[in-house]
């Protein structure tokens, strides 16, 4: 995955409010910063004491000058506040009644679930252009922090206590999400991708989403479903339509193939790395929840054959 993000380049109405208020109190900042600098060097060029010369006029108490220098900065408060009260209802809607999408934080990993369709994933979400997404964002155990560069605000994923925010890509492609408050080892490794498509694009993605897997016609993907079951996998992961207990402990894995990253992004999703992955996810990615399982060779081998069919 990319490591760049793309904070100065805003690619949604409410990423375009904030960063063209930065920029706007940026702009003033520095304007502020050259006038009290300026006026400093000045007086101290200006009035240097010179031997022989008398004190400059005092001016202390003068009222049209306090005047002035309390009048300047009440403006530039009222005018930043208004334009910051402007970005706020830009970048924070009042939320519908029912999100379209529930995103759930886990130590280390992003679920989302949506809420029309039904449809489970995890650490990619998909978007379609052109329709504003509301999300509901909670978290399952500690305080995380979800950020899509560019595209959402930054706000913070707290068990029991929900929290708003809306995702509306204008650009097409493919963004990064990040988790962006330290919430255990593996806080770096909470990435996540947030690709946005047309809207036929988006819908068929989502009609794959629902399909539940099928039972495996090869006999070594068969065996690998037999030891996914035996080994105890199902009591974090869920597969639709093998076992669709919530489990929720584990990323949803009914289309465990057709995504692009494993580990919450810290490896790409190639069958290379989701063996040594099954092999030893602790080598892969230190402090994941995921148990090392000590599989045979011949167990990877069944157990890779069985993924391959999660498409
Ligand atoms: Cu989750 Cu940091």
């Amino acid at each position: 995955m990319s490591g760049l993000l793309g904070a100065f380049d805003p690619q949604s109405p409410g990423a375009r409010a904030t960063f063209d208020l930065g920029i706007l109190a940026t702009i003033i900042f520095t304007l502020i910063f050259v006038a009290v600098g300026g006026t400093i060097v000045y007086s101290l060029v200006r009035f240097r004491w010179r031997e022989g010369e008398p004190d400059p006029k005092q001016i202390a108490g003068h009222k049209t000058i306090e005047l002035v220098w309390t009048a300047i900065p009440l403006a530039i408060v009222v005018f930043l506040f208004v334009f910051t009260a402007r970005t706020m209802s830009t970048v924070d809607p009042a939320p519908p009644a029912r999100p379209d999408l529930l995103v759930i934080g886990h130590q280390f990993w992003w679920e989302a679930r949506y809420t029309g369709s039904g449809a489970v994933v995890a650490n990619e979400i998909h978007l379609p252009l052109g329709k504003p997404f509301s999300v509901r964002l909670e978290s399952a155990d500690v305080v995380h922090e979800f950020w899509v560069a560019g595209v959402s605000r930054k706000i913070q994923a707290i068990p029991g206590r929900p929290n708003y925010l809306w995702l509306e890509p204008t650009r097409p492609g493919t963004y990064t999400g990040v988790c962006t408050e330290f919430c255990g080892v593996q806080h770096t490794w909470m990435r996540f991708r947030v690709v946005a498509e047309d809207a036929a694009t988006f819908a068929a993605w989502e009609q794959a989403q629902l399909q539940p897997a099928t039972l495996p016609a090869d006999p070594v993907a068969a065996q690998g479903l037999t030891l996914f079951r035996a080994m105890s996998c199902v009591n974090c992961h869920a597969i639709k339509g093998i076992s669709d207990l919530r489990a929720g402990v584990g990323p949803d894995l009914t289309h465990l193939a057709s995504r692009g990253i494993l580990g919450s992004g810290v490896v790409d999703n190639t069958p290379e790395n989701l063996r040594l992955w099954l092999e030893d996810p602790q080598q892969v990615k230190p402090g994941v929840l995921m148990p090392n399982y000590h599989f045979t060779p011949e167990q990877l081998t069944r157990l890779m054959s069985y993924f391959n069919t999660l498409r």
